[in-house]
């Protein structure tokens, strides 16, 4: 070699060697050893040094890592050891990542220079640690749109640089922990936290009076869909920085405090679906509120309080069933602002005289099932909606004016960013049109708005003017963005208004990771601002992305760290180079050998039919070379799905058959032993519900399965939409039926008995009748004699479908399966996939459900297409034995036998055989790729939504 080449050598060595000495080595080789366990990281990760070469999602201050956040990234993963020995690092963000799960370690409590802990949307579930409050520096904890359970640490209190608190959406429960002499602390110790975000858990008992005190510097105080109950304390009248109050849906009883009307800078304040009784108090003090919500309380019945056209910002008035009486006065509806009146279900009476000046905002006045006599409309015509539908007015004048009749849902469009000034594109599969009209694959995201200050949803203004502020603060070169647009405003059932929000790439066709993250950690870290003018507090949920212009880095299960002692010289180097050199080769030899012995194929010949492993019966051993020639040597046209474990190909055999092969991809394979294992026992799987498997290939490295093709695709294909087939009710049923049917012989007729363990929809696969076939038996575990009632595992499984009881045991039994399954049912009632927007499917029913109304109380989260109109027979008893399914001890749980026998009964009751195989053909794979008009969810459907983008409920392949 020419002494130049060495020259060169050198060169690179010992740039190499400086770039390794940059970042602290404690901090590089736990952030390498997070590359074993975290799946998707960003692609430059394990390059070169992590301060130095800028790994996304990486800041430094000189040789030490601060920053970490990857918000919106699809990491897989959980929390482990190695971010907690990042000991200088300030921000943690991983928000919108939902592969993200497991608990919270008490290990964070190492982080003692942590100041923003933000993992808002990923799918941490189990307690919160006490350890949290040991976070001296911590100013922004915001846990929301989780998993958590268990009760709010007191310990919290300790934070005293606290700013931002956010523990929403979860399922926190217990009771709000107040301090209780200096050594136990409690949130009112907080004095310095601007933000309480609590709402949709289920914290329960009463508002501690000691919760509140003057020197407090709240003005977000979010309390909403939690179980409280007893008095709002006299004492949340003393916290006069307050904007925004939410205390709805709860149980909250007794009066009023009267000093509320202190709060003078409150703008929201959310009091609806309680029991709150006794007098109103007077509110005329609150001159800044723009929304009062009262509805449905107890309030000691009483005239309709004189002090309302005092309230000169009101928007927005909700007291429906509130026990008011008397005649409205005229003035009544002249406030400049107001846009919403409802005051339906109250025992006012005389005429109405709506008079002249009213605020030209004003939308709606809905008056029904009042004791109005008469209406005098001194007024002249009126341009809002006046309801005095069920009130004597209407019964004796008979029903010809039209405030007699409930006006249809106005049905006109929602707000939706135009083009501006151009001709959208119809843009190809994923892709959508910027208002720019370029097609790009747009990052997605729902902002969800917890407290407004309008109430007006056909109102330009408002999202005119959050555009502006989004298209502003968004805008290259700060962010690798184009154009925002905004979509479909809605109130969901927790009086939150949703938006859809789009931003389109600069001047690229998609995002690469550094830019999503970007984007998302503004929203997590609530950087961004939306206009004060218009709306309150907000958290924004990222959806996965999917069009990531640069690849993740290949996860490495540890690399060594680079150690180099600091007096390394050049000849030093080249020995080392040599060493390491050398090490490889051995490395690679022991590695081949250990191949070598751990496959135990290697001397098995499949010719010979005698006496071999595997032991298989009806399946057959396929060689690379066939497989390669049946799928056109693993074409693209044959690529008909992919996951985590490889790619699944279609393959046609000689005789024409179709098969589905699928081929593990590196890095996804099991050792030899397991793969054989599970051949073993796949082989002896035969139920007209299971899918069959035909062979196996084992050679060149390669581990391929193959099954009987299913031409129908997934369940989750046709919940999405993506497959184009339409399931109406029956069609569930039998599907619902034939998925139970296999799991309960995989159950209870098997030999050995297996626990399927992943079931879910894109696991059950559609054949060309809909029968249902249960498919994927990657994490199955069969069941020895010896362990006949449970196995002890290490848990397995997908998120949202995953046995709570299991994941705290680690026990595995046939109830884990039967969780998952009640999940599924949930999933075919309504469409939606189990987490989705940060709501967890379980959760959402059970919250809704009200066993005394029509379909449950439902009809929100019902998919559609399912055709509620002619209200689908035995749904509510299978939404029954779903929640059955889902009870949190596997003890109360039925069998799979069980299962199967309901819905064989649910069948009857629609008037279905439930034995009978169906004729319904149905579009196959080919038919609904081709045809778009076959889509379940196109326009029609579109219609009959109003609006509502069912096909957002994008099942992703597994
Ligand atoms: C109302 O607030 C003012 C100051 O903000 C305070 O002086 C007064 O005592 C408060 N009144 C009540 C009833 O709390
Ligand atoms: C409100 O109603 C309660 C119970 O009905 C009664 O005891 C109380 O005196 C009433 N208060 C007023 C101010 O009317
Ligand atoms: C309607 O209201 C006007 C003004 O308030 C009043 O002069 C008139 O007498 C009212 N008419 C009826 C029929 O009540
Ligand atoms: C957006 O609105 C907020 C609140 O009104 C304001 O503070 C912020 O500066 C605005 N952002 C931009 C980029 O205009």
């Amino acid at each position: 070699m020419g002494s130049a080449v060495w020259l060169f050598l050198l060169l690179v060595s010992i740039h190499i060697y400086i770039i390794a000495a940059a970042t602290n080595p404690d901090d590089a080789s736990a952030l390498r050893s997070l590359m074993g366990e975290w799946k998707n990281l960003p692609s430059n990760w394990g390059t070169g040094d992590p301060c130095d070469d800028n790994w996304v999602g990486i800041d430094c201050s000189g040789s030490r890592v601060i920053s970490l956040q990857l918000p919106n990234m699809k990491l897989e993963g959980r929390l482990t050891g190695d971010v907690f020995s990042l000991s200088e690092l300030q921000d943690l963000d991983l928000s919108y990542n939902e592969g993200i799960t497991g608990s919270l370690p008490s290990g964070i409590a190492n982080l003692k220079k942590l100041v923003n802990l933000i993992l808002v949307g990923c799918g941490f579930f189990g307690p919160i640690p006490d350890a949290i409050g040991s976070l001296p520096q911590l100013r922004v904890l915001s846990l929301n749109s989780n998993g958590f359970t268990g009760s709010i640490p007191r310990s919290i209190g300790n934070l005293s640089n606290l700013y931002w608190l956010d523990l929403a959406d979860n399922q926190l429960g217990g009771e709000i922990p107040v301090s209780d002499g200096p050594t136990t602390p409690g949130l009112d110790w907080l004095i310095n936290t601007k933000h309480f975000h609590f709402g949709k858990n289920q914290i329960s008992g009463p508002i501690p009076s000691k919760l509140f005190s003057s020197e407090m510097s709240l003005i977000h105080l979010l309390f909403e869909s939690n179980r409280l109950s007893g008095a709002l304390p006299s004492t949340l009248g003393l916290v006069n920085t307050l904007e925004v109050i939410r205390f709805d849906n709860n149980s909250l009883n007794g009066n009023l405090p009267l000093n509320l009307n202190n709060l003078t800078s409150v703008h929201d304040l959310f009091l609806s679906n309680n029991k709150l009784s006794g007098p109103l108090p007077n509110l005329a003090g609150m001159t800044n509120l723009n929304t009062l919500y009262l509805s449905n309380n107890s309030f000691n019945s009483t005239d309709i309080p004189s002090w309302f056209p005092t309230l000169s910002s009101l928007t927005t008035l909700m007291m429906e069933d509130t026990q008011l009486t008397g005649q409205i006065p005229a003035a009544f509806f002249v406030l400049p602002q107001l846009q919403t009146v409802v005051l339906k279900r109250n025992n006012l009476d005389g005429t109405l005289d709506i008079g002249p000046g009213v605020s030209n905002q004003l939308e709606i006045i809905d008056l029904q099932g009042n004791s109005i006599t008469d209406f005098n409309n001194t007024g002249g015509p009126y341009t809002f909606e006046l309801i005095l539908v069920d009130n004597p007015v209407c019964r004796e004048t008979g029903s010809s004016n039209t405030y007699c009749t409930i006006p249809p849902t106005d049905s006109s469009p929602l707000y939706s960013t135009a083009p501006m000034n151009c001709q959208p594109y119809s843009c190809s599969y994923g892709q959508s049109s910027s208002p720019m009209c370029r097609c790009a694959y747009s990052y997605t995201g729902t902002l969800q708005f917890r407290g407004l200050f309008f109430s007006d949803l056909r109102s330009k203004t408002p999202f005119v003017s959050l555009e502006q502020n989004l298209t502003q603060f968004f805008k290259f070169p700060e962010f690798p963005v184009d154009s925002v647009s905004l979509n479909n405003p809605r109130m969901d059932p927790y009086q939150y208004l949703l938006l859809d929000l789009e931003l389109f790439p600069y001047s690229q066709d998609r995002f690469n990771r550094t830019g999503i993250s970007k984007i998302a950690s503004a929203f997590s870290s609530q950087d961004y601002k939306p206009p004060d003018m218009y709306f309150g507090p907000y958290v924004f949920n990222g959806h996965p992305y999917d069009y990531f212009s640069d690849a993740p880095a290949h996860s490495s299960k540890s690399s060594t760290g680079i150690a180099i002692g600091a007096a390394a010289g050049a000849s030093v180097l080249f020995v080392l180079l040599v060493l390491a050199g050398i090490y490889a080769y051995r490395q690679r030899k022991r590695a081949d050998r250990a191949t070598l012995e751990s496959n135990p194929f290697a001397h098995w010949d499949p010719k010979k039919s005698s006496g071999s492993i595997p032991q298989l019966k009806g399946a057959r051993c396929f060689s690379f070379e066939e497989l390669k020639k049946y799928t056109h040597n693993f074409s693209d046209a044959n690529d008909v799905g992919s996951g985590g474990y490889g790619k699944v190909y279609r393959g046609t055999l000689p005789a024409g058959e179709l098969v589905a092969i699928k081929r593990a991809q590196q890095g996804s394979m099991q050792g030899g032993l397991e793969f054989k294992t599970e051949i073993e026992l796949l082989s002896r799987v035969h139920h007209k519900n299971v899918v069959s498997l035909l062979g196996f290939c084992f050679e060149r490295g390669e581990q391929m399965l193959i099954y009987e093709y299913i031409p129908n695709g997934s369940l989750g294909d046709s919940l999405s939409g993506k497959s184009g087939i339409r399931l109406d009710w029956n069609r569930r049923l039998k599907i619902a039926l034939g998925a139970a049917r296999g799991v309960a012989y995989l159950h209870e007729l098997a030999n050995p008995p297996i626990i399927h363990r992943d079931i879910k929809s894109p696991n059950i696969l559609l054949d060309e009748r809909l029968n249902a076939k249960v498919a994927d038996f990657g994490l199955s575990k069969p069941m020895g004699d010896s362990e006949k009632s449970h196995v002890s595992t290490q848990v397995k499984g997908t998120m949202g479908y995953l046995d709570p009881e299991y994941y705290m045991t680690q026990q595995l039994t046939e109830k884990s399966d039967v969780y998952s399954f009640g999940v599924l049912m949930l999933e075919i009632v309504t469409g939606r996939r189990p987490i989705e927007r940060g709501t967890y499917i379980v959760r959402e029913v059970r919250t809704l459900m009200d066993k005394s109304k029509s379909l449950y109380n439902l009809q929100q989260i019902l998919d559609r297409a399912i055709g509620l109109g002619t209200s689908p027979k035995g749904l509510e008893r299978f939404v029954d034995l779903a929640m059955r399914c889902v009870e949190e001890s596997g003890s109360a749980r039925p069998t799979m036998g069980e299962v199967v026998k309901e819905i064989e009964v649910i069948m009857q009751m629609a008037g279905m055989n439930p034995n009978a195989e169906s004729a319904a053909s149905s579009a196959t794979y080919e038919d609904a790729a081709k045809g778009a008009d076959l889509h379940p969810y196109s326009d029609e459907s579109f219609a009959y939504s109003g609006g509502f983008p069912l096909s957002a409920n994008k099942m992703e392949p597994q």
